[in-house]
């Protein structure tokens, strides 16, 4: 069945708001919910954040006052949404549970976009990255036991690995190298547009929760790790945002966003297992199809043009939440020695990468090694869920 959603009619914007009761969800039931129902209302808020701070920021370049009280006016409905959508976790979750999960949607949903993508150098980028986050989920894992005696499988549930990707002390490369070459705007694929938005909107919500919970911890490791993998998400940000061609207006930026919160709330009603959570997503794709026709209306009038002429002509496959163990592990098979130089990937440490290791470094062992080791000596043993055998490169294989 196709989906236009800018032929849909959504809900009228002054029908949009909701009073106490209604914005008063209920949570999900941590014990029993399904970790990709958790890993959907992750993405979902990292997407409203995105919308939020998107609009913040074009309202600060807009001199027209009632261009701007209209997007105060769609940005306060989307404020609205990113409380209920993250409002839908429920507060028993300690902040180490929620790091875990927030990797394991940065896995997932990264590689299901890199399976996706048609753009071989954009399709680099993800493949690059997600062996990163790949890591990061193995690194807060090992915490995790150490400091809550409790073991990852209970969040992952077995849908996602844990296991060495490429080194996390690894990831920390001078911020050059961190820029990527953007998509071509007008030969991009619409899907292309919408695959960048949605992993930057997720690592930008990744690196604003690591640089905020970091120092609530008390255990000197813990507040070490969140450090380093804080600054980590602070590279995939750069890396990741500088795929979308910054040559699009901000009313092409704005019709892009909208359709994205379109199509993705579209993705998750159709794979939604959890049927409250599925009124919301199907709630929430109303509220944005009004939101698109809106800002089809100002990219009609400020930009000139039609916006079928950027917008797929239907939504594309749903995004969907499944397991990719399979896929990481050739990933981590055949580009775990991968670093960048430049806007591109090579196999060996180079000069500036090295420089940027020593300083960063001095000599010291990093957070993300310590917390192995550290585990080892508490534990008995380092933790791992390798369902499906052991670690695809010799040397990471479990040492007893
Ligand atoms: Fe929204
Ligand atoms: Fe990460
Ligand atoms: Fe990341
Ligand atoms: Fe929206």
């Amino acid at each position: 069945m196709t989906f236009n959603p800018l032929q849909e009619r959504g809900i009228p914007l002054d029908k949009q708001l909701r009073n106490w009761r209604e914005l008063n969800v209920t949570p999900t039931d941590p014990d029993h919910a399904d970790p990709y129902t958790r890993c959907r209302i992750i993405t979902m808020n990292g997407i409203e954040v995105e919308a939020i701070l998107f609009s913040h920021q074009l309202a600060r370049h807009c001199p027209d006052l009632e261009l701007k009280q209209h997007l105060a006016r769609v940005r306060y409905i989307e404020a609205q949404q990113q409380k209920v959508v993250n409002w839908l976790l429920p507060g028993l979750a300690s902040v180490l549970e929620t790091t875990i999960a927030y990797e394991q949607v940065a896995v997932d949903l990264t590689a299901w976009v890199a399976r996706m993508e048609p753009d071989p150098y954009l399709q680099q980028a993800y493949q690059f990255g997600v062996l990163e986050d790949f890591d990061h989920l193995y690194r807060y894992a090992n915490l995790y036991e150490m400091i809550e005696h409790r073991k990852a499988e209970k969040i992952v549930d077995n849908l996602t690995e844990v296991m060495p990707g490429r080194p996390t002390y690894l990831h920390h490369r001078d911020p050059v190298d961190n820029v990527r070459e953007p998509y071509d705007k007008s030969s991009a694929a619409p899907i292309s547009k919408l695959h960048a938005l949605t992993i930057m909107s997720a690592e930008q919500q990744t690196m604003n929760f690591y640089m905020n919970v970091g120092p609530t911890y008390m255990e000197p490791i813990a507040r070490q790790l969140y450090q380093e993998i804080g600054l980590i998400e602070e590279e995939h940000v750069t890396h990741y945002e500088s795929l979308v061609d910054p040559g699009e207006s901000w009313w092409e930026m704005l019709l892009n966003h909208e359709y994205n919160e379109c199509y993705l709330y579209h993705s998750f009603m159709e794979t939604e297992s959890d049927p409250k959570v599925k009124n919301i997503w199907e709630l929430h794709l109303n509220m944005e199809l009004e939101h698109l026709r809106l800002a089809a209306e100002l990219f009609k009038k400020h930009d000139g043009r039609d916006p079928e002429q950027v917008c797929a002509p239907e939504l594309p496959q749903p995004v969907t939440f499944e397991p990719n163990k399979a896929y990481l592990r050739e990933l981590i098979a055949t580009q775990i020695d991968y670093t960048t130089l430049g806007t591109g990937y090579v196999q060996d440490a180079h000069e500036r990468f090295e420089k940027m290791q020593e300083a960063l470094m001095g000599g010291e062992k990093a957070p993300s090694e310590r917390v192995i080791d550290d585990n080892r000596a508490k534990s008995g043993e380092e933790y791992r869920l390798q369902t499906e055998g052991d670690h695809p490169v010799h040397s990471l294989q479990m040492q007893r």
